[in-house]
């Protein structure tokens, strides 16, 4: 086992030019926790891992890692080890060669190195590939020669960038199970991107949702998932997305656009009414359904449907459940989630 540290981040923002990618931003990645930050394409998830690890530098505030101020470290100084999507490994090495890089660049020397690439490589489940060359390796393989490399050092915080996107999905599955036993192994403080919300939710203790450079959420992946705290979040995690509907509170039900009865709520005021599909459910009474379409994913059914007000709702039921003749919405207790029509925030229900 590392030693694990916390990783402070106070006030830190980066500047791009004058184009402002993470407005300063306040976080804490607790010593020894699996971490995801977890957002869409372009939020600044990379850009807030390569300032922790020192590939970019800061354009404000502070970094601490251990109680150490690093923000201007060089990243060896750090004590980071870093994974990416690329495994970027060398093509003339050999797999052992890969593995103990960082170790000779350190000036480790050759007994001690061959002991901490045997174990690193047993870690990983690589024992038996030390002298194969990235080539001659699967992508999961090569992938995995990479986080080798990464524990090798013993590192005190262990940074991802997107590790499994380049994997089809059934090795991204096996490795990301993987990694969770790593983790539980190494317990080096752990910092995961990725857009994929099926790994945060697997993997994470927490994690940190992001949208356009801000900090949506963090959370649990329950309180991500069940109680998600804006539109985004909820919008963005679930699968099939949560169903958002616009509709106005009278304080004894929220209508729809055309003033028909949604569900039954002592709210008053315009509100975004969200509801997972699967939570939702086809009762026969409720908000009367008009079907659009359906996709039979083999153990359930995802089913689209038309409110009232042309508005759509999607309803997921186990395969093999026909659609009754008059089908109504059904939202049971519990499974209501309320968003101010404006600032998108979750209102106490
Ligand atoms: N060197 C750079 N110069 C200017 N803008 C940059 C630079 N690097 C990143 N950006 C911009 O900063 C924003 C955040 O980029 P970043 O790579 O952190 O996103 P990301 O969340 O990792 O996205 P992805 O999921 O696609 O990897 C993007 O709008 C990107 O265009
Ligand atoms: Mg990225």
């Amino acid at each position: 086992m590392t030693q694990a540290a916390e990783i402070a981040l106070k006030g830190v923002a980066k500047r791009f030019g004058t184009t402002e990618v993470l407005p300063p931003l306040d976080l804490t990645f607790t010593a020894g926790a699996f971490t995801v930050i977890l957002g869409p394409s372009g939020c600044g998830k990379s850009t807030l891992l390569n300032l922790i690890a020192g590939l970019e530098a800061v354009s404000g505030g502070e970094i601490e890692i251990g109680g150490r101020k690093v923000q201007d470290l060089p990243p060896r100084a750090r004590g980071c080890a870093m994974v990416f999507q690329s495994y970027a490994l060398y093509p003339h090495m050999t797999a052992g060669d890969n593995i103990g890089y960082p170790l000779k660049v350190a000036g480790v020397p050759r007994r001690e190195r061959m002991a901490r690439i045997a174990e690193a490589a047993r870690v990983v489940g690589l024992g038996d590939y030390l002298a194969r060359r990235p080539s001659e390796l699967s992508g999961g393989q090569r992938q995995r020669v990479a986080i080798a490399r990464a524990i090798v050092r013993a590192p005190q915080v262990m940074l991802f960038d997107e590790p499994l996107s380049n994997l089809d999905a059934l090795l991204r599955h096996e490795t990301r199970a993987e990694l969770a036993d790593l983790h539980r192994r190494i317990g080096a403080t752990t910092v995961f991107v990725t857009h994929d919300q099926a790994e945060a939710l697997t993997l994470a203790d927490q994690i940190v949702v992001m949208n356009a450079g801000r900090v949506e959420q963090i959370g649990t992946p329950a309180d991500i998932y069940h109680r998600p705290a804006t539109r985004f979040v909820a919008s963005f995690i679930g699968h099939p997305p949560m169903s958002l509907i616009a509709a106005t509170g009278d304080g004894t039900w929220l209508r729809l656009g055309d003033g028909s009865p949604l569900v039954a709520s002592a709210h008053q005021g315009q509100v975004l009414a969200g509801v997972r599909p699967e939570a939702a459910v086809l009762d026969g009474g409720g908000a009367p359904l008009v079907p659009l379409h359906r996709e039979d994913l083999g153990s359930h059914v995802v089913q689209v449907f038309r409110l009232a007000d042309g508005q759509t709702v999607a309803v997921q039921s186990p395969a093999g459940r026909p659609v009754p003749a008059e089908a109504g919405l059904g939202i049971p207790d519990g499974a209501l989630h309320l968003f101010d029509a404006e600032t998108g925030i979750r209102l106490v229900s």
